[in-house]
């Protein structure tokens, strides 16, 4: 039998500076830099045998603060509107994100990474090792690339702007 709704718990929440979405940078060339922990459930711990020697991890987390989506996005980085799984749009149908972040260190239960974009508090779904498979030369980056190529584009709006 095929399951159609999944049911999903935390494994752990993300700790981090930011309180409010305003407060994390956005737009072309953005570079998040800050440091957060994520707190993984104690009895998950068992879990995180073995992840010291990555430096880079996937972090899967919920977007808990979305309460809706929108097919069609406006990201601050352009001001042409795009289709919500063309973009990383924090209001999209399933509220799922997905951030690379720098593993720093691991203290038991609790690593300290850096390269945080959600908010303090943020539930995270699961976290895997970062292994870059695509080489450089064969990326295509689709509407990001034009922005890129010009100047502008918006990069103090949120994504919650409508317009
Ligand atoms: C553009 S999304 C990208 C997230 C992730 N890197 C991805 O690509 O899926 C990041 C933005 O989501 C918003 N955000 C962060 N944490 C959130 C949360 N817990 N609930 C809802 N929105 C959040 C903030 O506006 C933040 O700048």
């Amino acid at each position: 039998m095929t399951l159609s709704t999944f049911t999903l718990q935390p494994i752990g929440f993300v700790r981090t500076p930011f309180s409010e979405t305003s407060q994390i940078s956005k737009g072309i060339g953005a570079k998040h830099t800050r440091e957060g922990t994520l707190e993984i459930l104690p009895e998950l711990e068992e879990g995180l045998f073995d992840i010291e020697g990555f430096s880079h991890l996937f972090v899967i987390w919920v977007f808990d603060r979305s309460d809706d989506y929108e097919l069609i996005s406006r990201p601050p980085t352009d001001n042409r509107p795009h289709g919500v799984f063309a973009t990383r749009s924090p209001r999209r149908p399933n509220p799922i994100a997905l951030t690379v972040v720098r593993l720093l260190a691991r203290d038991g239960n609790r690593l300290t990474v850096r390269g945080v974009d959600m908010l303090d508090g943020t539930p995270i779904l699961d976290i895997k090792p970062y292994l870059s498979s695509v080489p450089a030369d064969e990326l295509e980056r689709g509407w990001i690339a034009e922005v890129e190529s010009r100047s502008g584009g918006g990069e103090d709006r949120q994504w919650s702007d409508r317009g």
